[in-house]
């Protein structure tokens, strides 16, 4: 079976709309026809100031609501980063051959220290990209469901695995991003031109799945389209309601242009109450579940140290192969 990693923050608390369409949802699908390790990003997390009490409680609700979204520690690795202490070590080996003008052009990292500022910018938020590189190599991937978002450091996990296995011989799986094309890129609803992010202007744009359901179905409802009637996907004319189809296309299973024809000759409200109806049946056992979780520490604790066992298997023997082809001595 072909091998599968990815990895999400757990800054935010809640996940958004976007991480789960983007990616989550990917992740369930394949943990049953992929070898499949998923885990929660704690180590890129510090890359900005974090509370710390705020950081453990958010690790571990992003541990549950992985759970409640249908990650099965039977069929799949869950795992927290820090708890496999080679993802730093292997994201050392990358920095050191990595050029210091290629870090520079990564996207994420000039939008987000352009924001901070640069004396409030970390090296460690500059370094993240091969953190996340030594994220996927460790584990031998072969695919890394991602959302658009991520394309530029999944090009550069491929140049320095080439890059590595030219120099020393081969020791890393060459990855490819999974970037399903419908849902890449899930729009804010408030501003459709924009990725929704949890770091948007207006939190009226983000669905938050742990909101409260009453909230979200009020966010759907007062989402921006535009001033026609007909509801018809049109990225570039249409964002707004392009994207409201694109979810609810995703969430019904029903394709855009099967929802096209049931729309015809309705108005926007429409769509919207329907998506709002959705959502809400969507979102209330999600968090159900994700409580239940929250509710069961050891579960989730075991849940936790089993994934680590697993995941730490698979990564120590890489980076052992990996600081031999550099010629560090081993350890007696
Ligand atoms: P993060 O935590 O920002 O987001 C998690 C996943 O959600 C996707 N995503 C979206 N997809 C569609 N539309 C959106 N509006 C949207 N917003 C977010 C992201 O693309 C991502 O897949 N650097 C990564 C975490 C990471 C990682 C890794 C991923 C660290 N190591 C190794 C894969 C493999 C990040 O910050 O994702």
């Amino acid at each position: 079976r072909p091998r599968v990693l990815s990895g999400i923050q757990p800054t935010s608390g809640s996940f958004h709309l976007g991480n789960y369409l983007g990616a989550v949802r990917q992740w369930v699908d394949m943990q049953t026809s992929h070898d499949a390790f998923y885990m929660v990003v704690d180590l890129h997390a510090i890359t900005v100031p974090q509370d710390p009490e705020q950081l453990r409680r958010n690790t571990r609700l992003s541990v549950a609501q992985l759970l409640a979204a249908g990650l099965d520690p039977e069929h799949c690795t869950l795992f927290v980063q820090s708890h496999v202490p080679e993802h730093a070590q292997l994201g050392w080996v990358m920095n050191c051959i990595t050029g210091f003008g290629e870090a520079s052009r990564m996207t994420q990292f000039k939008d987000k220290s352009a924001k901070q500022g640069s004396d409030r910018t970390t090296v460690g938020l500059f370094t993240y990209p091969m953190l996340m590189v030594a994220d996927i190599l460790l584990y031998q991937a072969d695919q890394v469901p991602v959302g658009e978002d991520q394309r530029q450091h999944l090009e550069l996990t491929r140049d320095l695995a080439e890059r590595f296995n030219t120099q020393y011989g081969p020791t890393f799986t060459v990855p490819s991003a999974y970037i399903l094309k419908e849902t890449a890129k899930i729009y804010d609803l408030q501003d459709p031109s924009a990725k929704m992010s949890k770091s948007t202007a207006n939190p009226k744009g983000l669905i938050n799945l742990m909101d409260d359901p009453k909230v979200t179905a009020k966010k759907v409802k007062s989402a921006v389209t535009d001033t026609e009637t007909v509801i018809r996907f049109d990225r570039e004319n249409k964002p707004g309601v392009s994207n409201l189809l694109t979810i609810l296309s995703t969430l019904t299973g029903k394709t855009v242009p099967q929802l096209e024809a049931e729309y015809e000759g309705k108005m926007y409200g429409a769509l919207k109450t329907d998506l709002a109806e959705i959502m809400v049946d969507f979102v209330t056992p999600f968090r159900d579940r994700t409580q239940e979780y929250l509710d069961d520490p050891e579960t989730l604790d075991q849940i936790l140290a089993k994934g680590a066992e697993k995941a730490r298997a698979v990564a120590a023997e890489t980076l052992a192969t990996t600081y031999a082809r550099m010629g560090l001595v081993p350890a007696k």
